[in-house]
């Protein structure tokens, strides 16, 4: 079942859609970047998707940009005619303003009810015990030196919110959406179920340095600002903390590259692997009774098959 979050990015306050669990094989992808992927590739690992059949399917942001992420979406929800629960990266972004583009895709997964932003709905309640949750996040300028940095985003043209902007003014901006995305992560986080053991969190930035990969390695102090959702991962080990009996698993990637990072006995973070033009599913979450299994296959030949 899906709900509405307390403060959701909209203002209709409505069911956004109904799903009805339990949900026990989940498919994780992300970035994809579909717009870079022909339309054989796409066909291709459609098909395989397919015949593994998963329950639903979760995106963790960069479908595409601009108006092709509507496109991408709606083929998605109509071809796979099963839940798509997914999180915008910052490429969705591109070629609107930030508010203008969550607001396009607020209004299309109202006409599909089988896309669930979860960025603009509460919890979804996967089973008895487990629930789903997410939010877009943002490299929030929190972690690493902004100031030192010479990283320069496409994104600060590519996105109407920056362009033009001084790196004070871009610099507020990112801190802002990395505290309204941990905002709207903690009111979803503290209003569980009490019967919710089980959290997975989808987002798009991995929310702390040690699940920042590149290479095999994590971030530096130039990279961090703009590659870690600093404020998410303050949130994170807060809620860790305030709820010891629940196992939260977080699945993002931005990066590309891919790792997991053991942030503490409740607490483990998937990021997953991205190449342009490919298309890869990341794993097949498995809802057991006793387990989440997140199985991986690493490209990076750092790990394979963990949970
Ligand atoms: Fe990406
Ligand atoms: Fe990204």
């Amino acid at each position: 079942m899906v709900t509405r979050a307390p403060h959701p990015v909209s203002s209709d306050a409505t069911t956004a859609a109904r799903i009805h669990g339990p949900l026990r094989r989940l498919a994780w992808i992300t970035d994809p970047h579909f717009d870079h992927a022909t339309l054989d590739t796409w066909q291709i690992w459609v098909d395989g998707l397919l015949a593994e059949q998963p329950d639903a399917l979760i995106v963790t942001g960069d479908l595409s940009e601009g108006d092709d992420v509507a496109f991408q979406l709606r083929r998605l929800a109509e071809t796979l005619d099963r839940p798509v629960f997914f999180v915008l990266g910052n490429h969705d972004f591109y070629g609107k303003r930030i508010a203008e583009a969550r607001r396009d895709i607020i209004q299309l997964a109202r006409d599909l009810p089988r896309l669930v932003y979860l960025t603009d709905c509460g919890a979804v309640l996967l089973d008895q015990r487990t629930a789903l949750v997410g939010d877009d996040g943002w490299g929030d300028a929190v972690e690493g030196d902004f100031e030192c940095s010479s990283v320069r985003l496409n994104d600060f043209e590519a996105i109407d919110d920056f362009r033009g902007q001084a790196a004070t003014a871009r610099k507020a901006i990112l801190q802002q959406q990395g505290r309204e995305s941990a905002d709207r992560l903690g009111e979803k986080l503290r209003s569980l179920p009490d019967s919710i053991d089980r959290v997975l969190v989808a987002t798009h930035v991995p929310p702390f340095r040690e699940a920042c990969w590149y290479h095999g390695h994590t971030t530096d102090d130039h990279w961090a600002p703009f590659f870690v959702c600093g404020q998410v991962g303050q949130l994170l080990r807060h809620i860790a903390k305030e709820f010891p009996s629940r196992q939260f698993v977080v699945l993002c990637g931005h990066t590309h590259h891919d790792g997991i990072a053991q942030m503490a006995d409740n607490l483990i973070v998937h990021t997953g692997f991205s190449d342009y033009g490919q298309l890869a599913t990341e794993s097949m979450l498995r809802l057991g009774e006793d387990s989440l299994r997140v199985p991986r296959q690493a490209s990076t030949g750092k790990f394979s098959n963990c949970d």
